[in-house]
């Protein structure tokens, strides 16, 4: 089912915006890996397979399936030292422990084991094997209190049965929708966790409890200050767009400026600027000091890169979306190797857009709009009904946009302890992220020239001081917290 989404542009670019900010949840690569090639040695990591339970809140379904998780043990000190915990987002799990580097770079500082924890339903832990996604009905267990139950359960086993472990405090980490279920998990179990990094977790893009343009005001902030007439041009592309895109040789012509791998039919024009608009949101996500290969091959600062094609807004609709299309090719072509531009497609692969769609479609409502005058998109009103009826006709159920502020508590969250927020200033997530601390121990951080969690990120000679700075004061917080476990351990 739902193999091809179809959705008008809000919905789309809000799916597909959430997919990957959150799908972003942690990151970052491969650059990094070959630009040290001698430290690739610290990824390493042992795969395995945990007896999970498909239903941990009812007792009719008693089926199990095997959740994959990935542990590296080298600098782990066995007596007692701590296990750094990846509460897996929305992919495959080896991509976040591969883009993860923060984790291996404190791993030998702190004698910790990393686990990194698949999220059912990505990856290999599909609950109900190939069928998981052909039915409704065995999708029913595909919620985030399921996956961080599994999380909860995976680490009561390891430490009943790795020597050692018995006693070691249990950070949770997670970038994204995976920093989203670090923070929750902390809230919902203090006794298996002593406290939680919430990377670039929007926790609060639900409801009403951030205005919805927020978002898309800072993917435009991003631009603007990447160069002068970037934000002008874009946002006169829409109309040029329009304005191309009714007679045969409009569309033949933008099918040949983009170098599109099928022609664009006149049914298709909305989603060819819903995927424009997805490529912006991406580039402001992605918009890292150095280069690097996150959800695409790009440049050091890709934005300004971009924006270099992008300096004259005056220009004639069709010279100017020559311009579009040499930045939307930095993008999708950074390497060289694209031999055609596909509008059905903007991320990466390891990312799981479906299940990220129908986690959109349950409980996961993050509300978006954009007017066209506080940022540089064609105006879009937020419109849940619109997007409930898509969720009906993909999916056959509509979402239920208050339960996640019902389940953790929206705002009002003081009565919890030890958890990091992390935000960057170029990330346009942290519209809805916790950008200010709470109490003494429910901490924000922000990171002013970060993208979507940079922090998680390998520590790379190119690294603003904001973020060495930010990944210091996580090492400090972490420590604090396991020094409190020794001293008053929690009952198990
Ligand atoms: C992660 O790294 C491992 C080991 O280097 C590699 O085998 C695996 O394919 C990588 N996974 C992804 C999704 O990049
Ligand atoms: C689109 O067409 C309208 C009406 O002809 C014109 O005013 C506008 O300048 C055009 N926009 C672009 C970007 O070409
Ligand atoms: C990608 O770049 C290469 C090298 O510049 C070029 O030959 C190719 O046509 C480009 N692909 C697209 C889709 O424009
Ligand atoms: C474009 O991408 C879609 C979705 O990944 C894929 O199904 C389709 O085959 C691609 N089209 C071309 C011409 O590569
Ligand atoms: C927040 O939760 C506390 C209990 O933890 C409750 O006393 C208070 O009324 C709540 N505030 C709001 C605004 O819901």
């Amino acid at each position: 089912m739902a193999a091809e989404l179809k959705l008008p542009i809000a919905a789309v670019t809000m799916a597909t915006a959430a997919l990957a900010a959150l799908a972003l949840g942690s990151h970052p690569h491969h650059g990094t890996l070959r630009a040290q090639p001698g430290h690739t040695a610290r990824f390493d990591y042992k795969t395995r397979y945990f007896e999970q339970k498909v239903d941990h809140f009812g007792f009719a379904e008693d089926s199990t399936f095997k959740q994959r998780y990935l542990i590296g043990d080298r600098y782990w000190n066995q007596d007692g030292g701590p296990i750094l915990f990846y509460t897996g987002n929305e992919g495959d799990i080896t991509w976040f422990c591969n883009n993860t580097g923060f984790m291996w770079d404190v791993s030998k500082e702190l004698g910790a084991m990393l686990v990194f924890a698949e999220h059912r339903y990505y990856g290999e832990s599909m609950p109900f094997g190939k069928k998981s996604f052909s039915n409704p009905k065995y999708l029913n267990y595909f919620t985030s209190e399921q996956a961080l139950a599994d999380f909860a359960v995976l680490i009561r086993s390891l430490k009943q049965t790795i020597p050692g472990a018995q006693n070691s405090p249990v950070i949770a980490i997670g970038g994204s929708y995976g920093g989203m279920l670090a923070a929750w998990f902390r809230m919902k179990y203090p006794n298996i966790v002593v406290g939680a990094l919430a990377a670039s977790a929007p926790i609060w893009q639900f409801e009403d409890l951030t205005p919805c343009g927020v978002f898309y005001t800072i993917v435009t902030n991003d631009f603007l200050k990447s160069g002068k007439g970037c934000v002008e041009s874009i946002r006169n592309s829409w109309d040029a767009i329009n304005n191309l895109s009714s007679r045969a040789e409009d569309l033949t012509f933008l099918s040949r400026t983009f170098n599109l791998c099928s022609p664009l039919q006149a049914s298709d024009v909305a989603s060819f600027k819903s995927w424009l608009s997805e490529t912006w949101v991406s580039l402001a996500m992605v918009d890292y000091p150095y280069k690097a290969n996150f959800l695409q091959p790009l440049p050091a600062w890709p934005i300004e890169v971009v924006c270099t094609f992008l300096q004259d807004p005056s220009l004639s609709a069709e010279a100017l979306l020559k311009n579009i299309f040499q930045a939307v090719n930095i993008y999708y072509n950074y390497t060289g190797n694209a031999e055609c531009l596909n509008i059905s497609q903007t991320a990466t692969s390891n990312l799981d857009d479906q299940g990220w769609y129908y986690q959109t479609c349950t409980e996961m409502v993050m509300p978006s709009c954009t007017d066209g005058v506080n940022d540089m998109f064609e105006s879009v009103p937020w419109d849940f009904q619109v997007f409930s009826d898509n969720c009906k006709k993909d999916w056959g159920l509509r979402p239920r946009p208050d339960w996640i502020t019902t389940v953790y508590g929206g705002k009002n969250i003081s009565s919890h302890s030890n958890i990091v927020f992390s935000n960057g200033g170029l990330d346009p997530w942290a519209g809805g992220g916790v950008t200010k601390s709470i109490s003494d121990t429910l901490i924000a951080i922000s990171i002013p020239e970060g993208a979507h969690h940079l922090d998680l990120r390998s520590s790379n000679a190119k690294d603003p001081s904001s973020v060495r700075k930010a990944r210091a004061l996580e090492v400090k917080y972490i420590k604090k917290w396991i020094e409190e476990a020794k001293i008053e351990p929690v009952i198990r």
